[in-house]
């Protein structure tokens, strides 16, 4: 019946003497068929197939970032005016970085209008976190371990960006990052691939939301997949080299995951894996990806990684670059040109089979189709909605709710902190208390600069107190968003002796110290995990003078503030949180809101620690096994463990787990549950924490696994008993083989309020 359908449909379609693809598809009546919902995007992507040449559905693979100005004239010579030659005939189906709604109408209407068959472009950009108004980073999000807020960021951030003509954002990126030196951890949800699942998940609902086709909804990436996270040494787009075990268990976990919540695309990535180049490997596209998972979306490349492959070493030029590219399973070349280029002469060549050029275009037509192009290409491109959407207060209360959320308490000695509204003199202290550009953070493309509300006006806003304010130092000079010009202004001191000065004068310090936006995201390893420039130097003149100092780190990675930890009282970890950060800051700072915050990465004491995770493994020599051995699995001038571990985050409150009991109901379903009580004297939430470890095992697993979360809110004195179920889809794991088995033997069960966790049980399950 279905393929009765179909051909009577492709008869009429071919009939047809549209050129426009909207008044084929759209207009059920147009093409005599009364219930035009009988055929499925299937069918009218197969219709629609036929009708197109090979250098068509080529073209339906190629994107273009974007080449014409506006304001400008049409492009005349070199680059642009190739890609515009292209776009006319029918060659480009998606480009990226052509945004706002005057400047994606002037690419679709050539796409719609000149073009033979009238496909619309599917339109991609960086919507990371945010759009114009601008949520913490993805890492700080993390930190909220709030699912639902997370969500609601996205959402924000999908009905922002699509009212200004995006239908489809590179993100979420679910790479699972344990070094701190590589400049993306930023972007992700941090080292835990549990954790980093139910936030990749949240992120794709988000933006998706439940009908791709509504006009406040677009379509997400899962990227980069694989391997990126894993760059040696920390170092972008280096190679990676990694074991089975983790690919399986670490690695993959967040992209099955995003999968399975029906994530649209992918995007491969940069790096090698395993001696193979990610965008280059038909084992991560072909065999997992759409093969093993099923995926049925489409999977872009990332930018230039086609052409990359040259450089890697894996492909003689371009046009092998291209050939391996399809054939491994990449569907869309992100700039590199070698599709457009190179693809039909290697069909025409026999040496690439034209079925694989169909399944690529089946693919991106289909996400079309679910984005509802074909039904109105121009349905994101309502100018007075663009207007009216923009910057929307509801956007600017999202974000602040997040940014809170966000923010986690390292250390508050003596309950320094929140401090007190009025009848204080405070002194803040830094370059970046008073900067409204580096709070917005990496990847935050459409925002404009200086659009973020700085800790000063913040502080000022919420309290009636006396506050002055002193630079100190600057953090960086010279930076732009895309050139590496960060000149670490290393030597200037010459606004130290005001900061001392208002320093000596004051009741509280505030120092606001850390990375700009710009000193993390693509590009941006470091190798060193300190407080950049002369800002160390900084926080300890000022300690010399006044030791009641609240230390508040805006960054994108984890930081080694060890000599911070062991002296400043009060510390609070506020990252890079967005359009609003100045005003969550300070709500947290005077107390308007309790922290709820836990680390989603480890802080590391040292550099020379890193990679450093809580889910380690435990080697054969893991305990000293007496004083003046030195033969066993450790540094000889630090300590093991962790500055702040993972999980890690106080409140303004204390909470009390007790009373744990484990009941094994089968191996397959093991119930824990234990008490939480609010001990102390305001309201707070804890993010309560479950781990296991399976103690033995035919492949080793980490000395501990989180395995599940829950926030809990609770008045002072207030109790709780929490239970949660652990199912053999938590105490399993990946074999070598890449098969999910469950083993049974001895485990340990932990919970806490962090990964050094307070309590614990060991069972045997059958
Ligand atoms: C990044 C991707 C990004 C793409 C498009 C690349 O350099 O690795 O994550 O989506 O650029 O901007």
């Amino acid at each position: 019946m279905k393929h009765f359908i179909t051909s009577l449909f492709v008869l009429l379609l071919l009939l047809s003497s549209s050129s426009c693809i909207e008044k084929v598809f759209a207009k059920d009546s147009s093409i005599g068929i009364d219930d035009n919902k009988a055929l499925s995007i299937n069918d009218k992507v197969n219709a629609l197939l036929l009708k197109m040449t090979l250098e068509e559905k080529i073209g339906q693979m190629n994107q273009y970032n974007g080449f014409w100005d506006l304001t400008g004239p049409t492009p005349k010579d070199g680059d642009a005016a190739k890609k515009y030659d292209h776009l006319k005939k029918g060659y480009v189906g998606s480009m990226l970085n052509v945004r706002g709604v005057k400047e994606v109408m002037s690419v679709q209407k050539i796409a719609v209008e000149e073009t033979r068959l009238g496909i619309p472009l599917i339109i991609g950009f960086d919507v990371i976190h945010g759009y114009k108004t601008i949520s913490p980073i993805p890492l700080a999000e993390s930190a909220s371990w709030d699912l639902e807020a997370i969500k609601m960021s996205a959402h924000v951030a999908a009905e922002e960006s699509a009212a200004a003509g995006i239908n489809w954002t590179f993100a979420p990126m679910v790479d699972i990052s344990r070094d701190a030196r590589w400049g993306r951890v930023m972007e992700g949800a941090g080292e835990d691939p549990y954790l980093g699942s139910k936030i990749g998940v949240a992120r794709v609902e988000g933006f998706q939301g439940d009908d791709l086709s509504a006009y406040n909804t677009i379509a997400a990436c899962a990227k980069h997949f694989a391997g990126y996270g894993f760059a040696e040494a920390g170092r972008d787009y280096n190679t990676v080299d990694v074991g089975t075990s983790t690919l399986n268990n670490i690695i993959f976990p967040p992209f099955r995951a995003a999968n399975e919540a029906g994530v649209k695309t992918f995007m491969n990535s940069f790096n090698e894996l395993n001696g193979v180049p990610a965008t280059g490997d038909k084992y991560l596209q072909r065999d997992i990806l759409k093969g093993e998972w099923g995926f049925e979306g489409f999977v872009v490349s990332d930018w230039g990684s086609i052409t990359e492959m040259i450089a890697h070493g894996h492909a003689k030029d371009g046009t092998q670059a291209a050939e391996i590219a399809i054939k491994a399973g990449s569907d869309m070349d992100m700039e590199s040109y070698l599709y457009v280029e190179e693809l039909a002469k290697l069909v025409k060549d026999g040496k690439v089979d034209e079925e694989l050029i169909n399944d690529a275009a089946r693919r991106i037509l289909t996400v079309k189709f679910e984005l509802g192009l074909f039904d109105d290409p121009y349905k994101y491109l309502d100018e007075a909605r663009e207007k009216e959407f923009t910057g929307q207060q509801k956007y600017h209360d999202a974000v602040l709710d997040m940014a809170k959320k966000s923010i986690v308490l390292l250390k508050n000695e003596n309950n320094l902190l929140p401090l007190k509204k009025d009848g204080q003199k405070i002194a803040v202290i830094g370059a970046l208390a008073n900067d409204n550009t580096s709070p917005l953070g990496s990847w935050r493309i459409a925002a404009d600069d200086s659009t973020a509300v700085t800790v000063l006006e913040g502080l000022k806003a919420y309290s009636g107190n006396q506050i002055t304010y002193a630079k100190g130092a600057d953090v960086t000079i010279g930076e732009t968003k895309f050139v590496t010009e960060l000149k670490i202004n290393t030597t200037d001191k010459s606004g130290f002796p005001e900061a001392i000065s208002e320093a000596e004068k004051a009741d509280v310090v505030i120092m606001v110290l850390g990375e700009h936006g710009l000193q993390s995201g693509e590009g941006r390893s470091r190798t060193e995990l300190d407080l950049p420039g002369v800002q160390q130097d900084l926080l300890e003149a000022v300690y010399k003078v006044n030791k009641n100092i609240v230390l508040v780190l805006n960054n994108g990675r984890p930081l080694t503030i060890t000599w911070a930890d062991e002296n400043i009282p009060a510390i609070v970890e506020a990252w890079h949180l967005g359009t609003q950060s100045g005003n969550a800051i300070a709500q947290v700072l005077y107390g308007d809101y309790n922290p709820s915050g836990k680390l989603p990465m480890t802080f590391p004491r040292r550099v020379g620690q890193v990679p450093l995770y809580y889910n380690y493994k435990s080697t054969g020599r893991p305990v000293l096994p007496a004083p003046d051995i030195v033969f066993w699995s450790h540094y000889q001038d630090e300590e093991n463990g962790a500055l702040y571990p993972f999980g890690h985050g106080l409140s303004y409150t204390s909470f009390e787990y007790s009373d744990l009991v484990v009941d094994i109901k089968s191996s397959k379903e093991v119930v824990v549950s234990f008490n939480l009580k609010n001990t102390g004297k305001v309201k707070g939430k804890e993010v309560v924490q479950l781990y296991i470890q399976d103690l033995y095992a035919s492949v080793t697993r980490p000395v501990k696994e989180l395995k599940g979360f829950e926030l809990v809110e609770l008045e002072p004195n207030q109790s709780k008993n929490i239970s949660m179920t652990l199912t053999d889809k938590e105490l399993g794991f990946y074999d070598n083989q890449g098969n999910f088995i469950f083993e049974s033997g001895d485990f340990k069960i932990f919970v806490g309020g962090s990964s050094k966790t307070l309590l614990e049980k060991k069972i045997e399950l059958e």
